[in-house]
């Protein structure tokens, strides 16, 4: 069985010409050539894609509309990336797209941009490897310090993209080191061989690049960007850029932040940064992704009034309003750094003259390395879902007008995400990207279908994968860091329990844990005032105790072990409990999956059945670690006598 049989059985008519539209011929093809079907050059067919000139229905460059009638189905575009986006579409819907009668339906993308960032170094980094933070293996891009030449892979990899909806992918590291930099400049053939083989599946490259470039590859003496010989620098690399790739997407850049150079090296701020390249990149249409994640990573641990949280809006916030058009402020989604549980950014709405993209990140830093499963669909759902200025504003999906971005979570492993099920995320992210609303269970289910075709025909293996990665965002919250605390990671690679592991170190990530309680007091009243950076509805639910949603009591407040959460439990019992519970569900997940060995591949069976025993362990080492160092501390003994430690 294979997802694209209902298409390769069918009789095909494609109109309309261009690049895109080739791709989609070669891709119908080729199904028909496996399933027996046939591409026509006239009727009767049973399938138009059909892309048509004008745009009365109004669906943009990358919409499409979606219909059957009279046995015939028909995709209809305006742009070449909707006949590609519509192909993909009838693959998702199987053979239920050539059943019946379908009023047409309309499908568009809610952002324009939605992008990968690979943090893919070209030479090997002594500390950071091949791929920061990658955990599937090497880079698909670069090996031994130059693009590897298999352009065959990145293809595959547009290919996949392109079927997760899925439009830019940014190919190199923010933080650019010596050789990456170069990429810019005399390295940029690299970048387009690269983009040549991502754009037959729509797909536009972009490159991270260092704000000092005109120092480190121009040899000036400033990288100030308000300086004329600074700025002409930049047009000129940017217009070789441009005769390189003429479909280049733009840059992204890490500046100010954990060591990589920026504007206030010069006592100017990020939007003279951003503005300074945004305006390199303007004619040629390129867009700069600048991102907020500016705090200081040198900082004090006894010094209680910084607060790392505050930082990206106290930064960014009193900019709005100056940032060039084509300037995008890229945005984690939290405050601090992908944590399994964080607020929402309140950078996020409170910029209203300002466009901005939301980051997430797929590959797995803080959630478990890709050995573990946690799919991240839910909480990613809730960060598009939420309404930074209460119940009757917008959402952030809707707002994220600069689009969606995910850090890769994909290298050359041969299941692409090291963890077979990790592929769920990059999917998800996609779909998400396309439309920000849309149930994540959903679009799990579609996964499960298009990447274990046989699921639609067992259901005993669709329950079991659901089984296995519904709950495991929340099940690996329950093991690790307790109710929006965060960190307690060991530090530098930041994989298994570490409670005390950034506790007093620079970096501003404290849970500061006594023998009487924990958590950080971020109130207006008494704390670091980061509550007060949200709009009223929510500064005033975050501000109090008694209204703290319980699974950010401790992002939000100090209090102590014997304070009694809403759900009723003091914070000690919730600790000790939610820990036991993540281990028997991870013990549960694992027990599903050996169940169903006769329905799945034995490679990939094997392979997610070994990453389970590792998730397994670690899980327990995570109990059992934070279970003690709670005991020890408070001295409150479990209320059901379980062993600790
Ligand atoms: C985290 C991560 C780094 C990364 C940084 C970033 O801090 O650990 O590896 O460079 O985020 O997003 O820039």
């Amino acid at each position: 069985m294979d997802a694209f049989r209902p298409l390769g059985t069918r009789r095909t008519l494609i109109r309309g010409t261009g690049p895109l539209v080739e791709t989609v011929r070669a891709e119908v093809t080729s199904a028909c050539e496996r399933f027996g079907g046939e591409v026509v050059r006239d009727g009767p067919y049973d399938l138009l894609l059909d892309l048509v000139a004008g745009d009365d229905l109004g669906l943009g460059a990358e919409g499409f509309a979606f219909a059957r009638a009279g046995g015939t189905t028909t995709v209809t575009a305006s742009g070449q990336h909707g006949v590609l986006y519509g192909l993909f579409h009838v693959v998702r819907v199987g053979e239920d797209a050539f059943r019946g009668t379908r009023a047409r339906e309309v499908h568009r993308p809610a952002a324009a941009l939605r992008m990968l960032d690979h943090w893919d170094n070209v030479a090997v980094h002594p500390v950071m490897g091949q791929v920061e933070r990658g955990y599937a293996g090497g880079s698909l891009f670069w090996r031994d310090g130059r693009a590897r030449g298999d352009f065959a892979q990145v293809r595959a990899y547009g290919r996949l993209l392109a079927a997760c909806g899925v439009n830019a992918v940014s190919v190199n590291n923010v933080n650019v080191h010596e050789a990456e930099a170069r990429l810019l400049t005399d390295r940029i053939g690299e970048v387009a061989d690269l983009a040549g083989a991502l754009r037959p599946y729509g797909i536009r490259t972009h490159l991270s690049v260092t704000f000092a470039a005109p120092v480190v590859l121009g040899g000036l003496s400033t990288a100030d960007p308000l300086d004329e010989a600074v700025r002409g620098w930049w047009a000129e690399a940017v217009h070789g850029v441009y005769e390189a790739i003429p479909d280049f997407g733009g840059f992204v850049v890490k500046a100010d932040s954990e060591g990589q150079p920026g504007p206030f090296t010069y006592g100017r701020s990020h939007a003279d940064g951003a503005n300074m390249l945004a305006t390199a990149l303007a004619p040629f249409g390129g867009t700069v992704h600048w991102r907020a994640f500016v705090y200081d990573h040198r900082q004090d641990w006894r010094d209680r009034s910084t607060d790392r949280a505050r930082a990206a809006y106290d930064h960014f916030a009193p900019l709005d309003g100056e940032f060039a058009d084509n300037a995008v402020l890229q945005v984690k989604h939290g405050p601090m750094d992908f944590q399994v549980r964080e607020p929402v950014s309140p950078v996020l709405g409170a910029l209203p003259r300002t466009r901005f993209a939301v980051e997430v990140q797929a590959t797995q830093e803080y959630t478990g390395q890709q050995r573990h499963v946690c799919w991240l669909g839910p909480m990613w759902s809730e960060v598009l879902r939420f309404r930074p200025d209460g119940e009757q504003g917008a959402t952030v999906g809707e707002l994220a007008q600069g689009g969606l971005v995910a850090v890769s979570n994909v290298g050359d492993d041969p299941f692409w995400t090291g963890h077979p099920l990790a592929q769920a995320n990059l999917y998800t992210f996609g779909r998400l990207a396309w439309r920000p609303d849309a149930d994540p269970h959903h679009i799990l289910d579609e996964w499960i279908a298009l990447t274990l075709p046989s699921a639609s025909t067992s259901e005993r293996l669709a329950a079991g994968l659901r089984a296995v990665l519904h709950g495991s965002w929340r099940t690996y919250e329950k093991y690790t860091a307790p109710l929006g605390v965060g960190f307690m990671v060991q530090p530098g690679h930041h994989y298994g329990p570490g409670v005390d592991g950034y506790e007093y170190s620079p970096w501003g990530t404290y849970h500061f844990a006594d023998r009487d309680g924990i958590g950080v007091d971020r109130s207006a009243a008494t704390g670091t005032g980061y509550a007060a950076q949200y709009a009223k509805p929510w500064a005033e639910l975050y501000e109090s105790v008694a209204s703290c949603p319980d699974e950010l009591l401790l992002f939000f407040h100090h209090v102590p072990y014997g304070h009694v959460l809403r759900s009723g439990k003091t914070v000690v019992q919730h600790i000790y409990d939610t820990r036991f519970e993540g281990v028997e569900e991870a013990e549960e997940a694992r027990r599903v999956w050996a169940g169903l060995a006769d329905l799945v591949e034995p490679a990939r069976h094997a392979r997610v059945a070994e990453r389970f025993e590792e998730q397994v362990r670690c899980a327990r080492e995570w109990r059992d670690q934070v279970n003690s160092y709670f005991l020890r501390k408070s001295g409150i003994p479990d209320e059901r006598g379980r062993t600790i430690h």
